[in-house]
């Protein structure tokens, strides 16, 4: 939540964060803001709303003033944490001499009383932000000690998680620290970089620093810095990164929406999610085969895959395997010994709860396996065991790609606990081409649009499907909720009966998984008492069924790999209605991709 970027170099720095930016925008859209400063003039301008507003107005001001350049910068994307969304609460925030800013992600949590001491001694607070207690305690140290050390003891000040950037207008020198919030450092030909995340500054540099917590950079120059962890005092050599992901995989190219590019990608993502060196999957596969039990954790559509793998592994491994979502997981601590594996699951590695409840896990002792898609980002630090899901920079806020690439790795772990890895891969290459072929039938993306159409006034329905649709009926829910603002319950089939058919009404749309399994009979039934009770039926499974009132048909494949394949036509319909609605798909309201405040 909240985007940060930073740059100073000999380039103009008002383009490079304005780019930066535009890649961040996914992580926060109630403001945006940034400060650059050249030899001479410090240009600071905020708007409320998407970063689209911010650059017609940064235009408007270039039209007046053709000096609006500069070669150091910062900016910020802003999901509003404390203080609404106005003007005056947007980042940057500055000092009372107006010589020091700071953009900021995470929250401060003791703002209060630090604000109640700078008041005391006089400074001017002009927004509700607990951010703009930072601008102002290096203000105040600054009477006393130089820039580097009064950030340093700002820093040590300041309770909660976040990321900072300062920029100092005198000096012209930025800053930047993190404890919990993500900050990655890229290194250019010309100039130094700090963003929240690559996509931010990957179309000038892929070679990357990944800081740790209490990690604070300094930038002497274009080139020179210097890391010094403020925990251990030390000054650090960090290892620069080469990033394999390339611009265009962070751009939208030829789609008017991240959303549609990134369901587009399912079928190379499915085969990537596939790629896996082969050591690090057998000693995942042995963990899991010497485990005592196997907990699932994440959130949001990532806390879907995980109850498929919960389903997976107690169906067909026959472990004992336990899921909760990530901000639940200290209740079932206490249940957990030493033997557990936990198998943590995050698109981007950042979100908080889940951290949070693998920090938790490895404080007992208990071994985390993560299966995450951004590099460098923490989880991956802090886990004994990493696989990548390879599915490349996601920029739409409703995860579509990551879901599959997900579900597809888990689905060769399984595969691999079961001795036969090489069966998965070739399953997995099969649903992928399966897959490509659905998303280019014509027919098929008209079936949706029709449906769409038909959805985009309606005020709620629900999702039904048994077994290993169910986790399948979530997430259809979560999308239609996210991406089209509709209210969608998903049910199990066998809850039907105990209190969500009384609200089955003349007209209401139900959704019904489908897939070739002992389930679909009974499945089938449920629909059908829907049905006699006046729902809209909506079918979504192998094999047309003539009574409903609309079926869209996905081939025919294994009642494993249903998991995958009925998941495209859901976030198509999501994208679909959205567009019909007149919602940005990409942003949808209130929401931010990475979360990373409680
Ligand atoms: C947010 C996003 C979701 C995502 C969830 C977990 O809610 O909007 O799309 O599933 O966070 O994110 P993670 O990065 O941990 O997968």
């Amino acid at each position: 939540m909240c985007g940060i970027i930073a740059y100073k170099g000999k380039e103009n720095a008002v383009q490079i964060v304005m780019d930066g930016l535009r890649h961040l925008e996914y992580r926060g859209y109630d403001s945006a803001g940034l400060c650059v400063v050249s030899k001479n003039k410090t240009f600071l301008i905020k708007k409320t709303g998407k970063v689209e507003n911010l650059l017609r107005e940064v235009k408007k001001k270039q039209a007046h003033d053709e000096m609006l350049e500069g070669e150091i910068g910062i900016g910020h994307s802003r999901w509003a944490t404390h203080g609404s969304v106005t003007e005056a609460n947007a980042h940057p925030h500055f000092s009372c001499d107006q010589k020091i800013f700071v953009v900021h992600n995470g929250i401060v949590e003791n703002y209060e009383s630090l604000k109640e001491e700078l008041v005391k001694k006089g400074h001017r607070f002009v927004s509700e932000t607990d951010t703009e207690v930072i601008p102002h305690l290096i203000e105040e140290y600054r009477k006393k000690y130089s820039f580097v050390i009064s950030c340093e003891k700002t820093f040590n000040r300041l309770d909660g998680l976040f990321a900072i950037v300062v920029l100092d207008k005198e000096t012209g020198q930025i800053i930047g620290t993190r404890k919990g919030s993500p900050l990655v450092m890229g290194i250019g030909n010309q100039g130094l970089f700090l963003a929240s995340d690559i996509p931010a500054f990957l179309d000038k540099t892929n070679k990357v620093i990944f800081l740790d917590d209490g990690d604070m950079v300094h930038f002497i120059n274009n080139q020179e810095y210097i890391i010094r962890n403020l925990i251990s005092k030390k000054t650090l050599k960090k290892k620069i990164n080469i990033i394999k992901w390339t611009k265009e995989e962070a751009e939208k190219g030829k789609y008017p929406h991240f959303m549609i590019k990134e369901i587009k990608e399912i079928p190379e993502v499915i085969k990537k999610a596939a790629w896996q060196d082969k050591k690090t999957l057998k000693s995942v596969a042995n963990l899991i085969k010497k485990s005592s039990s196997v907990f699932f954790v994440a959130c949001g559509t990532a806390g879907h895959s995980c109850l498929a793998g919960q389903y997976l592994f107690s169906s067909l491994l026959g472990r004992r395997t336990g899921f909760s979502v990530a901000s639940e997981f200290k209740n079932f601590l206490p249940a957990l010994d030493k033997k557990t594996l936990l198998i943590a699951v995050s698109q981007s590695g950042e979100t908080i709860d889940t951290l949070e409840a693998v920090r938790m896990a490895k404080e007992k002792g208990i071994k985390v396996v993560s299966l995450v898609n951004v590099m460098g980002s923490t989880l991956t630090r802090i886990s004994d065991y990493v696989l990548m899901i390879n599915a490349g920079p996601e920029k739409c806020v409703l995860a579509t790609k990551s879901y599959l690439a997900q579900l597809s790795l888990i689905i060769l772990i399984l595969f691999a606990v079961l001795d036969k890895h090489s069966e998965g891969e070739r399953e997995l290459k099969k649903i992928s081409r399966q897959i490509g072929l659905l998303l280019e039938d014509k027919k098929f993306i008209a079936q949706i649009k029709q449906l769409a159409k038909k959805l985009s006034s309606v005020d709620h329905l629900f999702v039904i499907g048994r077994s290993y649709n169910y986790p399948t009926t979530l997430e259809t829910a979560l999308k239609i909720k996210e991406g089209c603002y509709v209210h969608a319950e998903a049910f199990a089939g066998g809850e039907l009966k105990h209190g969500v058919i009384a609200l089955i009404e003349k007209g209401t749309p139900c959704i019904i998984h489908l897939s070739k399994s002992e389930e679909e009979e009974n499945t089938l039934i449920n629909a059908m008492e829907l049905q006699s009770r006046g729902a809209y039926i909506i079918g979504i499974g192998p094999e047309k069924k003539k009574d409903f009132d609309f079926f869209i048909t996905v081939p025919e494949v294994s009642e494993i790999f249903s998991l995958l394949m009925n998941v495209p036509p859901i976030q198509l319909l999501s994208y679909y209605i959205a567009l019909e609605k007149g919602i940005d798909p990409d942003k949808p309201r209130n929401l931010a991709k990475s979360v990373t405040v409680k």
